[in-house]
């Protein structure tokens, strides 16, 4: 294995209201963990793929993952998860073998990525970038806020350029030294880090952005469900 994936899919995915955690959810009658790992292993540079599940849930989803039909030469493995995505993600990097030199780290919760985006951002990495990022330019300007209360009006203290901003996605991929660096230097409180590549740029490394792809996007609230279902019909016709 020169190339792994890692997926976290421990959250408990609060955003998308009560039910099964998040990565269990089906789309399209199949659980977004599985469209997740299909997306991985579609992708003939990856033949391992490390799923990491809800800390209480690793052995339901070793059954699903052997239940379901993958393609048979990549190899899954799967580790619980712990309290935030960043711890989640370490014990991701800590199941990998001594051979895997670049790792993909890819949330469960973007279960459509397509297998051009993952082969774009492994390609990068292998022409020597140790850390890439899909990404798309934003539709919607933003406003950086003094947060208040909640539902409280909240005054504007910027506006950065649109022009300039990318909103991130996954796959990311790394040199897994610099991602195993980055895990054991720094420390970030409360929700932990929501992005890998942010970490190693606090090490000083220079994160590059390759395109993005819409159907690329993150099933957080239950509005990204709908989507989800009609990307997948679409697909299917
Ligand atoms: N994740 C994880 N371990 C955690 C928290 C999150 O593996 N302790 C994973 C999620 O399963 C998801 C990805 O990180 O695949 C992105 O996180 P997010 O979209 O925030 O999912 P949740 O944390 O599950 O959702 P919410 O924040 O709404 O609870
Ligand atoms: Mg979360």
């Amino acid at each position: 294995h020169r190339t792994a994936a890692v997926i976290p899919a421990a959250g408990r995915g609060v955003r998308l209201g009560p039910g099964a955690p998040k990565a269990l959810r089906a789309i399209g009658g199949t659980p977004m963990l599985i469209h997740a790992v299909r997306a991985m292993a579609r992708s003939r540079a990856v033949s391992l793929v490390v799923v990491v599940a809800p800390s209480d849930g690793a052995a339901e989803v070793r059954r699903l993952v052997d239940e379901h039909t993958l393609p048979d030469r990549t190899e899954i493995l799967v580790v619980p998860g712990g309290e935030t995505r960043q711890d989640s993600v370490r014990a991701g990097l800590a199941a990998l073998p001594a051979n895997v030199t670049s790792v993909l780290i890819h949330d469960a919760a973007r279960p459509l990525v397509p297998v051009d985006t993952v082969d774009s951002v492994v390609e990068a990495v292998r022409d020597g970038s140790p850390a890439v990022v899909p990404a798309l330019p934003l539709a919607d300007t933003v406003k950086e806020v003094e947060p208040g209360r909640p539902g409280e009006p909240e005054p504007v203290v910027a506006t950065p350029v649109r022009a300039r901003l990318r909103a991130v996605q996954t796959p990311q991929g790394f040199d897994v030294t610099a991602l195993r660096r980055a895990h054991e230097a720094i420390a970030v409180d409360g929700e932990g880090a929501t992005d890998d590549a942010a970490m190693v740029e606090q090490l000083g490394i220079t994160v590059m952005v390759v395109p993005g792809h819409e159907e690329a996007f993150k099933v957080t609230r239950p509005l990204d469900l709908v989507l989800a279902e009609a990307v997948l019909a679409r697909r299917r016709a």
